[in-house]
């Protein structure tokens, strides 16, 4: 038998010590938790989404009554922005939650099925996608979606 470990670097910031650009996608990923529809979880996610092209796209998440019909923030934020710049690789997103009258404390995880997302954007266009995770206490980074999906599904 073989043994492999996996690692998972997450890179623990202030708000503060983070670059310029990085501080208005989390700002705008904040903001965004206005946009939700949520009216079944009352848990209000943004995202925002830089591109290689300095372009910013957004999204909120999106519920329906027929509870799987519901779509995360990032999802939309991602289908946007590839909607409109299909060949234009994704350099970083940031993702914010508001819930019970204020952001979490912790910061907010991307979920398995946005994990799943972000991976193939990632390896679509071959480039590593910078993931921020807002808290109110700390924000957390992770410079690579794969080691956000570990042993991730693949066709091949
Ligand atoms: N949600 C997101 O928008 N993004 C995530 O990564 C985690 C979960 C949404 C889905 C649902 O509308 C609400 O948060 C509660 O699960």
């Amino acid at each position: 038998m073989e043994k492999k470990i996996l690692e998972t670097k997450v890179n623990i910031f202030k708000f503060k010590e983070l670059e310029p650009e990085i501080q208005v996608l989390i700002t705008k990923a904040k903001e965004l938790t206005k946009n939700c529809y949520v009216p079944y979880s009352h848990f209000h996610v943004g995202a925002a989404i830089l591109l290689e092209n300095g372009a910013l796209y957004f999204g909120s998440n999106q519920e329906n009554a027929a509870y799987p019909a519901g779509i995360c923030a990032e999802r939309v934020a991602l289908s946007y922005a590839n909607t409109e710049y299909p060949d234009i690789p994704v350099k970083a997103v940031a993702i914010a939650a508001w819930s019970e009258h204020d952001f979490t404390e912790r910061p907010i995880s991307p979920c398995g099925i946005c994990r799943q997302t972000l991976l193939e954007v990632q390896r679509r266009f071959d480039s590593p996608i910078d993931v921020y995770m807002f808290g109110k206490d700390q924000i957390y980074h992770i410079a690579d979606v794969e080691e956000l999906l570990p042993v991730a599904f693949s066709l091949r």
